[in-house]
This record gives C-alpha cells, structure tokens and sequence, in this order.
C-alpha cells in the first residue's frame, strides 16, 4: 500500500464510494453521535460546560455506546453521568475504562491503540492519535486515539484529537470511510488546512469539521476554511450544534 503523501489525484486511486447514509447528530465540539444498525453511537461527551450547547438537553441524550478518544476535560465531562443514567456501554482506552469504573461506570470495553473488536453495531478499530491524554483529575489517560468503524453499512473515521499524522496513509488499508470527522480548530489539534491533507491520506471526500469556534484559541473562518476543501476537489460540513445531517 505505497501512498505518496499530497499527491494531487490520490483520490482517484479510491474505490467508489458505496451510496449509503448515515445519521449524524452534532452537539458542539467533538461531541456527537452515529447511528449504526439501530445502536446509538455518542462520542466525546461535552455538553454541560460548552455554552454553544446550551440548547442540548444533557439530561436526556440517550445512547447505547460511548466512544470516548481520549481523557481530556473537553472530551469526557459529562461521560460519567451520561453513561450512569443511560447504561450505555463505554469504549475507551484501557487507563479511562478504569478511571471510569472507579467512579461507578461499571459497563466498560478496554481498548487501546491498534486493537479492533467486533460489537453489535459494527467493528471499532483504534488509530494512532498524535496528541496528550491526561484525565481531568491529573490521571493518565493512556494513548490518545481515533477510531475507524465500519459495518456492512457504513464505515467513518473519527480521527479524535491529533496533529496531522503519516499514520493515516494506513487507514485505506483496513478500509474506505464514506465520511472523515476530523479537527478543524487548529492550536491544539490540526488546523483545517491540515486536516483536507488527511482526509486525502484517509482516501475520504466528505469531511465533517469539529473542535473549533468553542472558545477563543480554536475560531475560525468557516468560509476560508469550506473554500480551502474545496479547492481540493473535498466536501467539508460544518452542521449546526443540534442538528441532524444524513452523510
Ligand atoms: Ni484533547
Ligand atoms: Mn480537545
């Protein structure tokens, strides 16, 4: 699997993308959910603190799992009451699942970067995520990662925080993500100009922009940053927080 890196024309190497949809709800941030073979699929829980949000009634989201990429405070705040009231199963790195069972989340799945595992709704595949991982009390989160799912369906790729990252050029090998959801916000993550690099390192036209306009360090132009994907030949989506887009 050579593949040269910015190569202009990479994407014709893709094969066809099959025409199948799927059900993506954002909730502000990197918070939002999937829907898979009728599970609900909620990632990076930050509701309660996020004033952009203020609209989602936090007290009744509901889900039957949740994707957790890594520990920090902007990715897990409301996980733990989420998770209590829902029952949902948590999937996470080995270090959060235990972070998480000592504060009475007892319905966990351990995983850690480079493992797959098959659950109801499809298989979870953990990626390389180049960025930190400490947990809002100072514990150590493990490995930051991403996750690669895919089902007979519909396969999507959550990159998670992280730095644009060669590692990505793996990503077509284990399979061809209709939709990309990747850091747009720069500062701490990529910027969108990084990120249209990976969505052609993951072999992906259709991207989905979260971790920005949050708060200050993480604003940015959603004209410039659209008009930069599409010069591209990519498809960059910034849905409204609430909203519901078929992808
Ligand atoms: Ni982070
Ligand atoms: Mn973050």
């Amino acid at each position: 699997m050579a593949i040269t890196p910015f190569t202009p024309g990479f994407l014709h190497r893709i094969p066809n993308y099959k025409a199948v949809y799927m059900r993506f709800t954002y909730y502000g941030h990197s918070c939002f959910s999937v829907s898979m073979k009728g599970k609900k699929l909620l990632f990076d829980p930050f509701i309660s603190p996020n004033e952009q949000a203020a609209a989602i009634k936090v007290d009744e989201l509901n889900a039957d799992f949740i994707l957790i990429s890594h520990g920090h405070e902007d990715h897990i705040a409301d996980a733990v009451s989420i998770a209590q009231r829902t029952g949902a199963k948590v999937i996470a790195a080995y270090e959060i699942h235990s972070w998480l069972n000592a504060r009475g989340v007892s319905n966990t799945h351990p995983m850690n970067t480079g493992g797959k595992w098959n659950f109801e709704f499809g298989t979870v595949r953990c990626t390389v995520a180049q960025h930190s991982s400490t947990l809002p009390d100072g514990s150590n989160g493990g490995q930051p990662m991403g996750f690669l799912i895919s089902s007979e369906d519909a396969t999507f790729y959550y990159s998670g925080d992280t730095a644009l990252t060669l590692d990505m050029q793996l990503i077509p090998g284990w399979g061809s993500p209709s939709v990309a959801i990747l850091p747009i916000g720069d500062n701490f993550t990529m910027g969108y100009e990084d990120a249209a690099e990976a969505a052609m390192l993951v072999g992906c036209k259709k991207i989905i922009g979260v971790h920005y306009d949050t708060f200050g360090y993480i604003r940015i132009d959603h004209d410039k940053a659209i008009g930069h994907f599409r010069q591209k030949g990519l498809e960059l989506l910034l849905p409204d927080i609430g909203s519901t887009i078929e992808v």
